[in-house]
């Protein structure tokens, strides 16, 4: 087979793998610990959906519909198909068309894969992960105060440190609308200072303008007329009660004006949680997004953290973390001592240890390497010897296993072995 035969996974779609476990385990033990705590239950929905529903519901002049996603035609019918570049509007699809909100209002959340083709770099990938929650049904700032106090939990049970969080608030349509023909005389009266990427947005999103990397525009951006500055009364009040509520729980924050979000159904309150430059999450208020999909309107808010950016950080955090393979690991030497070795390590899980059995043979010295490897605090030990008396011999193999200490080993009868290693776990505990 030449080189270019070779099968290599798709560019930007990364495996995750084994020596990652750790961190992967812990992010979803504490979203599913922290969910529940703020009374959120999961949804799973398809990771296809029709087209039709993220140009409809993301917006036709955004860069993820304009040119991130995974499309395709179903060969079989000629459905216009997408692999989700997110899942707010999944999640909305699901709560429409399964009527979820009928008895009041729900939260929701899910984790999953996401598919956006961008270009791949560190943090930006093309398939990658969201953890994310939506509160559907609720109109005031204290939805938006509590999905974003839930994020601050994350980051506090996650061990995060130095996660910023920022807010603005895109007020409702008619606002945008007259900031928006305010910011298109603005930015015609500066056409001249437009990159290529502006001139084509000027009349179709001119807000996304504001979002420009590009530093040669940044002057023209800072002296743009502010949205804040076209708020009415309400969409102020909704503004200042969130930021009330998150003073009076000592949550900093800083007002960014230019945080427009990539996506169009957002409404009033915006935030991004930021480490170094780095988005790690996102959300805000969307309440146009239920009818704007088919749905009786209904006020919603949510957000999606991007889990290998998360993970990213944690690793940052606690560089060791790693996972023991299992708790005891079965070392055996003689045909004998096999066939009572695959017996214990039976009996082992049948009391709730996770076992690792040594299959291959070797040397007691290599075996007893790969149980040390192992991460297991104890080594169950048959030779010829052990089988003769019916026995075996627990070695343990932590130096941290307090009175036993490491290398410590006792001889116990077979039918004993569980209960010697459980009786000395819950010691130890
Ligand atoms: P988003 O800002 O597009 O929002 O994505 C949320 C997060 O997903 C980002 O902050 C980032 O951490 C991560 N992310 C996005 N694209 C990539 C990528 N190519 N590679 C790695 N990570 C990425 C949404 O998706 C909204 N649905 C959030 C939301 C939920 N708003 C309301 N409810």
């Amino acid at each position: 087979m030449s080189k270019t035969d070779k099968i290599q996974g798709v560019r930007g779609m990364n495996d995750v793998l084994p020596a990652d476990e750790a961190y992967w385990r812990r992010l979803e033990d504490v979203v599913a610990d922290s969910m529940r705590g703020y009374g959120y239950q999961r949804i799973r929905t398809p990771i296809v959906e029709q087209t039709r529903l993220f140009v409809r519901g993301i917006g036709e002049v955004t860069d993820i519909v304009e040119k991130e996603m995974y499309s395709f035609t179903d060969a079989l019918n000629g459905e216009q198909l997408t692999l989700r570049p997110e899942c707010t509007a999944g999640v909305v699809r699901a709560a429409i068309e399964h009527n979820l909100t009928y008895d009041g209002p729900r939260r929701l959340w899910y984790s999953g894969p996401m598919f956006r083709h961008e270009r791949p770099q560190k943090g930006r990938y093309r398939q990658f992960h969201q953890v994310g929650a939506e509160a559907m049904g609720f109109t005031g700032p204290d939805a938006d105060a509590e999905v974003i106090l839930l994020c601050q939990r994350l980051w506090d049970d996650l061990g995060l440190v130095g996660v910023q969080l920022e807010i603005n608030s895109l007020g409702q349509a008619h606002e945008r609308r007259a900031h928006r023909d305010a910011l298109i005389a603005y930015l015609e009266a500066n056409a001249g200072q437009l990159d290529e990427d502006a001139r084509r947005r000027l009349h179709s999103n001119p807000l996304r303008i504001l979002d420009t990397k590009n530093p040669a525009m940044q002057a023209l951006v800072e002296g743009a007329p502010k949205l804040i500055g076209f708020l009415g009364e309400e969409s102020l009040a909704h503004f200042d009660g969130l930021q009330a509520l998150l003073r009076a729980q000592n949550l900093p924050y800083r007002i960014n004006p230019r945080l427009v979000r990539g996506l169009d159904y957002y409404n009033l309150s915006v935030f991004e949680w930021v480490v170094d430059g780095l988005t790690i999450c996102g959300g805000g208020r969307y309440d146009p997004l239920v009818e704007m999909l088919g749905g009786k309107p209904t006020p919603a808010c949510g957000f999606a953290l991007g889990v290998e950016r998360v993970i990213e950080l944690m690793r940052r955090a606690e560089p060791e973390l790693a996972e023991s393979l299992c708790d005891v690991y079965v070392v055996h030497q003689g045909a004998q001592a096999g066939v009572a070795a695959l017996q214990a390590a039976e009996r082992l899980r049948d009391s709730g240890l996770d076992v690792v059995m040594h299959c291959g043979g070797g040397s007691f010295k290599s075996q007893f390497r790969k149980a040390d490897a192992s991460g297991a605090f104890a080594a169950v030990v048959l030779g010829d010897d052990e089988v003769a008396a019916g026995e075996a011999t627990v070695k343990w193999l932590r130096a941290d296993d307090g009175a036993a200490g490491s290398g410590q080993q006792q001889r116990v009868p077979l039918e004993r072995v569980a209960e010697v290693i459980i009786g000395f776990v819950q010691d130890e505990g």
